[in-house]
C-alpha cells in the first residue's frame, strides 16, 4: 500500500508509544521509519565530541548542515560513528532538549528531515512533525498517555540509560523538565495539531494503538483497514 509522497506524522511527549508505534506501524506498511529525536540527540552527541557548547548557535547548526546521517536497521549513525546506545543516557537526554530549542538547529535539520519524506512511504515520529515538518502529512497522529504511565515505560525501556539505577521519582520528574522545556520553547514547541487525531495509549495494548494508527491511515488513504 505504499502510496508514494505518503507521510504519516507521529508526535507526542516523552514515552508516550512514539517510537514503538511508529516503528511498528512503519513495518506494517513497508515505509521507512525515521526518529527525529535520533537526529537532536546525534547531532548534541557530535557536539559534546567536538567541542561545540550546547547554546553556541552558530557552530551547532554549521555542525548540523555538515554532519552524515545513516538509520539503517534501527541504528543511529552519525559521521560513520553508531552512536545508537550512546545519545541514550541522561546526559544527552539534557543536550538534545538544549540544541533544539536554537531556532537556526532546527531548520537546518527540518531540512534534512524533509528531504527524507521526498519519496514518500514514511512514518516519521518526533514533536513538530505535524505541525512544521510535514503540515500537509497525510496522516497526523499525536500520542500521549498518562505522566506516571510515561515515566514508568521510560523506566523499564532498555534502550535508555536514563531510566537505570535511578528510582522512578527521579525518571518522572527529569521527564517533567524536558516535556516542559519541549512545550514551552518559542521554536516549534510540542503542541497538538489541529488536523491531528489524539490517542490517548494510556493502559492500551501496543498492538491495539497500532490497529487504531493503521485504521486512520486506511481511512484517510481510502483502502481497507486489513493489511
Ligand atoms: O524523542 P526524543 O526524546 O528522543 O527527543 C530528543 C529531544 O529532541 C527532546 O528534547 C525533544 C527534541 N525533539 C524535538 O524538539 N523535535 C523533534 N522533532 C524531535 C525531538
Amino acid at each position: 500500500m505504499a502510496e508514494a509522497h505518503t507521510v504519516i506524522a507521529i508526535d507526542g511527549p516523552s514515552g508516550a508509544g512514539k517510537g514503538t508505534i511508529a516503528r511498528a506501524v512503519a513495518t506494517k506498511l513497508g515505509y521507512q521509519y525515521v526518529d527525529t529525536g535520533a537526529m537532536y540527540r546525534a547531532v548534541a552527541w557530535k557536539a559534546s565530541l567536538e567541542k561545540v557548547a550546547f547554546d553556541d548557535e552558530a557552530g551547532l547548526s554549521k555542525l548540523t548542515e555538515r554532519v552524515i546521517f545513516g538509520f539503517e536497521n534501527g541504528r543511529t549513525v552519525i559521521d560513520g560513528d553508531d552512536v545508537t546506545e550512546a545519545i541514550r543516557t541522561p546526559e544527552i537526554d539534557v543536550a538534545a532538549a538544549a540544541v533544539a530549542k536554537l531556532p537556526d538547529v532546527r531548520r537546518a535539520l527540518v531540512a534534512r528531515q524533509r528531504a527524507l519524506g521526498e519519496c514518500g512511504g514514511l512514518v516519521m515520529e518526533g514533536r513538530d512533525i505535524g505541525t512544521v515538518v510535514f503540515p500537509n502529512a497525510t496522516v497526523k497522529i499525536y500520542l500521549d498517555a498518562t505522566a506516571d504511565e510515561r515515566a514508568r515505560r521510560r523506566a523499564a525501556d532498555p534502550a535508555h540509560a536514563s531510566g537505570k539505577g535511578h528510582d522512578l521519582a527521579f525518571v518522572a520528574t527529569a521527564l517533567a523538565t524536558r516535556d516542559e522545556l519541549d512545550r514551552t520553547r518559542a521554536a516549534s514547541p510540542l503542541k497538538l495539531a489541529e488536523d491531528a487525531d489524539f490517542v490517548d495509549t494510556t493502559g492500551v495494548p501496543v498492538e491495539q494503538v497500532v490497529q487504531r494508527v493503521l485504521t486512520l491511515v486506511h481511512a484517510k488513504l481510502g483502502g481497507s483497514d486489513s493489511e
